[in-house]
């Protein structure tokens, strides 16, 4: 069969026709902030990355083997991550039919409000937070209230149960530890907030730094299938190693999984994420270790830091520290992110006036945190 010339012709679209419709509905909403390359400066070495929470020993050998193995990258992977939800089931002890995995736990945040959101529907954050819960919630049409967390970043019960009575929001996202302090809420905080009529999406980016048993007992994720209002959102990012390679997961009640199934990009993994993911939970008991390390190296940090009379530190159970500059008792924050800039050390700071004089540390290896402490030494 041949197939004629075009004979119809259709009008252009004028240039910048949509532009209206799109600033309308994206021109107030703030993008991510992707964090400054490292480039030449970081593959010399030269440059400290500690803004990212990364994990500084990376993937455990087996990751890195089955990675340099991969076949059959021509062929779609399995995109609904059977093998590795079965896996999961037996690291969580969530039932397989209930969990999802994800292009990272980014793509969690964002499928969880896509599922729920009608346009103008109500969702709660408690900050200061990450802040993929804000913008995820407006990308999908919501309208996002923002209520302060208390001067210890604990969740204050009553302003969101206020906030429940007056504005009826269909979600609630937390993180659990919360990024950036690292506080746990207590388990009676979550249970008060189970009792509300809305879903509690529990973000446990850093649980597996919870306790010896990879935060085991710290998650919530069993409760999930017991629960009609709760989600929960687990990363690869942090405890494994894995940040580049995005595998994120989340469990969800009964009523919704399917629904976020459908919004679910057919293949949001990919197969190296998939392989590494696997093999990370081959191997779980070197990875331990890793963490184990970390924790102490974060109480270590933390005790460096307290002999430092500048320094106001705040309790974590995450893989970073978040620490106060107090005023008029040595530097202030300018003057210490400049001494971390000429020492090439990377930390995150914040433009919001609650953490206007705070900065963010993750934990890296004992060479990498005592750079940070000789800088902090200066002022003494
Ligand atoms: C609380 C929290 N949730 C989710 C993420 C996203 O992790 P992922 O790399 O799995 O997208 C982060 C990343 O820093 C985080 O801090």
């Amino acid at each position: 069969m041949t197939i004629g010339p075009v004979t119809r012709s259709y009008p252009n679209i004028p240039p910048g026709a949509f532009r209206p419709a799109v600033a309308r509905r994206l021109g107030s909403i703030a993008p991510y902030q992707p964090l400054p390359l490292g480039g030449a400066e970081a593959a010399n070495g030269a440059l400290l990355r500690l803004d990212a929470n990364e994990n500084p020993y990376g993937p455990s050998p087996r990751t890195s083997e089955v990675l340099s193995r991969l076949e059959e990258m021509y062929r779609y992977h399995d995109g609904d991550s059977r093998r590795l939800r079965q896996e999961l089931e037996r690291f969580t002890g969530a039932p397989a039919e209930s969990l999802l995995v994800g292009n990272g736990g980014d793509e969690l945040i964002s499928i969880t409000a896509h599922t729920l959101l009608d346009p103008g529907d109500m969702v709660l954050v408690s900050t200061p937070t990450f802040s993929m819960y804000a913008l995820s919630g407006r990308l999908a049409g919501g309208q996002v209230i923002e209520l302060p967390r208390g001067e210890d970043f604990s969740i204050d019960l009553e302003q969101v149960r206020r906030a429940v009575e007056a504005h009826h929001p269909k979600l609630i996202y937390l993180a659990n530890p919360n990024n950036p302090d690292g506080s746990l809420a207590p388990a009676e905080t979550i249970q008060a907030l189970l009792e509300l009529p809305l879903l509690v999406v529990l973000d446990e980016a850093y649980i597996e730094f919870c306790g010896q048993d990879l935060g085991y007992q710290a998650s919530w994720i069993r409760q999930v299938a017991q629960r009609d209002n709760l989600a929960v959102l687990r990363t690869f990012s942090k405890w494994a190693g894995l940040a580049a390679l995005r595998v994120g997961y989340g469990a969800f009640p009964g009523w919704m999984a399917e629904a976020a199934w459908t919004v679910k990009p057919p293949y949001n993994t990919n197969l190296a994420g998939e392989a590494a993911a696997l093999a990370a939970l081959q191997d779980l008991e070197y990875l331990s270790g890793n963490v184990q390390r970390l924790k102490a190296e974060r109480r270590r940090l933390a005790q460096e830091f307290q002999r430092l009379p500048y320094l106001q530190i705040y309790p974590s159970e995450g893989n970073f520290l978040l620490c106060r500059v107090i005023p008029n008792m040595g530097p202030d924050l300018p003057a210490v992110k400049a001494a971390m800039e000429t020492a090439g050390i990377r930390l995150r700071y914040f433009d919001t006036p609650r953490l206007a004089d705070h900065f963010r540390v993750s934990i890296g290896l004992p060479g990498e945190m005592d750079a940070v402490v000789r800088v902090l030494w200066k002022w003494m």
